[in-house]
């Protein structure tokens, strides 16, 4: 699912966030947006589903432009799209099993015997097998991660978003999460946007690194092209975070 976005505004009370924002997502492609804390990447994310909606500018996903679309016709388009929130989005009061099984019922995607056999088969695919009687307060981050990814899969959807699926983790669960990543990306082809700080990250699953500064896309280039850009924007942000990632291992 290709996704084109033109000249994106978006304030929130006098803060322009966004400002003629371009970007284009390629299909079944891994593309990484990149950009400091409080940057807009989350509102950028949120615009594609239609959680938040632009103040001006053109949003396509697919063929269609979902600028304008109602409610009612974004809800079948929400059920191809597949947005992995920075908190995990899971249930405390459901088990793991009827937290993946949540958007089955909501969409009704499947009779009521087969919810099981599917919940397994997707908690196979993130490497929980047999967790689906846990409550999700008993698991680790990393593991309300791949419940929160399973859940996801269940909808077969066409593109998936990641908000900094990594933050928090430590480097062997954030490099667990990595490969899941690529492997759902290599082997259903689907589309996938991710947000992240995790400089690793950046350079082993993208296809494209995008930057977002001062509301806008700055840089759009392979992973080997933004390690050696030129623009001082993007060599200060690669030296921060190769910062911040050896104060974290320190
Ligand atoms: N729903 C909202 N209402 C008002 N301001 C918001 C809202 N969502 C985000 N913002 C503001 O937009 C800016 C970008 O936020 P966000 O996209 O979350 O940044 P990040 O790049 O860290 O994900 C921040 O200044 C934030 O306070
Ligand atoms: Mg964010």
């Amino acid at each position: 699912m290709r996704i084109e976005i033109k000249n994106l505004c978006k304030s929130f009370r006098g803060n322009a966030v966004l400002k003629n924002l371009n970007l284009s997502i390629p299909e079944g492609k891994i593309s990484v947006i990149v950009g400091g804390s409080g940057s807009g990447k989350s509102v950028l994310l949120k615009h594609l589903t239609g959680l938040i909606r632009p103040d001006s500018g053109q949003i396509f996903v697919g063929e269609r432009d979902i600028t304008h679309l109602s409610e009612a016709s974004l809800y079948p388009l929400r059920q191809r799209i597949a947005m992995i929130f920075q908190s995990g989005g899971l249930l405390g009061s459901l088990t793991v099993g009827e937290n993946v099984a949540l958007g089955l019922i909501e969409h009704k995607l499947a009779p009521r015997d087969k919810i099981p056999e599917i919940v397994k088969e997707k908690l196979a695919l993130v490497k929980l097998e047999g967790k689906e009687n846990e409550m999700p307060g008993n698991l680790s981050g990393g593991m309300r991660k791949r419940v929160s990814i399973a859940r996801a899969l269940t909808l077969y959807p066409e593109l998936i978003l990641y908000d900094e699926p990594t933050a928090g983790l430590d480097p062997p669960m954030s490099e667990t999460i990595d490969d899941l990543i690529l492997k759902l990306a290599r082997d259903i082809k689907v589309t996938t946007v991710m947000v992240t700080h995790d400089l690793t990250s950046v350079f082993k699953l993208a296809d494209t690194v995008n930057m977002l500064h001062e509301g806008e896309i700055i840089v759009s280039s392979s992973p080997d092209e933004f390690k050696n850009s030129k623009n001082q924007i993007v060599q200060s942000f690669i030296r921060r975070e190769y910062h911040s990632a050896a104060v974290m291992i320190l």
